[in-house]
């Protein structure tokens, strides 16, 4: 039985990149903000509406995060999601901040603060697997890092109006849109934060090589740079990809009777997550796929709070604990999805589906 894959990234060709090694091989400069990390940035700023001087690339957006956080006062509060990727709260606490884990929307599965929001304290929202931007769903705080890792290929891509003071992170790890392999692309506020997360990146280098800000190695490399400018050049054609693999799991879903806040994403994502009515139905649906070669995983699969790597974070949890996190970590699935997907695999994972739900009904 063929194995259906959960995820199959897929980077640009080496045909496709060889262009850009070639020059990169002519300059000489491998890494540093050499010339393809610049034009990347000048792409970026395009496809985002701003200035080439806001958008600074950087290794990975765990790093993008902890770099624009940073740049608060050292024991912040910063108020995220518990249900989120951990790469959220590491980045928090690596950058020295007390974490304040929240529950998530039912709705949306987007942090729910019911506090009123802080002028001191900061925020990170959380786009879960590719969600739209809505900048002024926060418009009350005043420090607000967007996490928008796998949200590179949302619709509403507008960055002109982000306000002074926050910043927007999205990745460029090879399983999201527009992969580079690693790395991540930060839009700041201002020209000012846009250098200062520069220096972050560059062990806290200033103006001379003494390291008189936070910082740490986290510069995107120039092959990397090679890699996002070629997944750039075939946008359309991948946005394309993902958009017909959508429709085979729309169809799916609405066979199923099944979905997600993420089914009715209006732009592109490399997620395909299903909640099931109870835990127990969502365990039957992991063992009678895996049965059958399908993988599938549970995205994300514990809440952040509860992992030991924060057990000797600073950290705060809302009284009322989390009952909406609770409830969506034991029944939701991520189901195979990649721009290779085809109609059999998918029409193999409803038939594992359907049997269970007839085994149940
Ligand atoms: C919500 C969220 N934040 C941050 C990250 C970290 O991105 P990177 O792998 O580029 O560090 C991810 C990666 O999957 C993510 O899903």
């Amino acid at each position: 039985m063929e194995r259906v894959r959960v995820m199959w990234p897929r980077l640009p060709e080496a045909d496709a990149v060889a262009g850009y090694l070639r020059r990169m091989d002519a300059a000489r400069t491998y890494s540093n903000f050499g010339p393809l990390v610049t034009e990347l940035e000048a792409r970026y700023a395009e496809r985002f509406n701003v200035s080439a001087s806001r958008v600074v690339t950087c290794s990975s957006a765990t790093l993008g995060l902890q770099g624009a956080l940073e740049m608060l006062p050292a024991g912040t509060t910063v108020h995220c999601p518990s249900w989120t990727f951990p790469a959220t709260p590491i980045a928090i606490a690596s950058a020295g901040h007390r974490i304040a884990f929240h529950d998530v929307s039912d709705v949306d599965w987007q942090i729910d603060v019911d506090n009123e929001p802080s002028q001191r304290d900061a925020i990170v929202p959380v786009l879960p697997f590719g969600a739209q931007f809505e900048l002024a769903r926060w418009s009350q705080w005043k420090y607000v890092v967007l996490d928008a890792a796998a949200s590179g290929g949302a619709t509403d891509l507008d960055l002109s109006g982000l306000p002074a003071t926050w910043a927007v992170v999205v990745s460029l790890h090879a399983t999201k849109v527009l992969g580079a392999g690693e790395g991540g692309v930060v839009i700041l506020g201002t020209d000012a934060a846009a250098e200062r997360f520069r220096s972050f990146t560059n062990l806290g280098f200033v103006v001379t090589r003494s390291s008189d800000v936070p910082g740490t190695n986290a510069k995107l490399s120039e092959p990397g740079a090679a890699y996002g400018l070629a997944a750039l050049d075939q946008w359309e054609q991948e946005e394309r990809e993902w958009r017909a693999a959508r429709e085979l799991v729309q169809a799916a879903e609405a066979r199923l009777g099944l979905g997600s806040p993420c089914s009715s994403y209006p732009g592109v994502n490399p997620y395909w997550i299903l909640r099931f009515p109870t835990p127990e139905i969502r365990h039957a649906v992991e063992v009678a796929l895996a049965a059958q070669s399908i993988e599938s995983r549970r995205w994300w699969e514990k809440r952040c709070d509860q992992m030991s790597a924060f057990d000797t974070a600073d950290v705060v949890s809302p009284t009322g604990g989390f009952p909406v996190s609770d409830a969506v970590v034991s029944t939701v699935l991520g189901l195979p999805f990649h721009r290779d997907l085809t109609l059999a695999e998918v029409d193999r994972v409803v038939s594992v589906i359907e049997s269970v739900q007839g085994a149940v009904a």
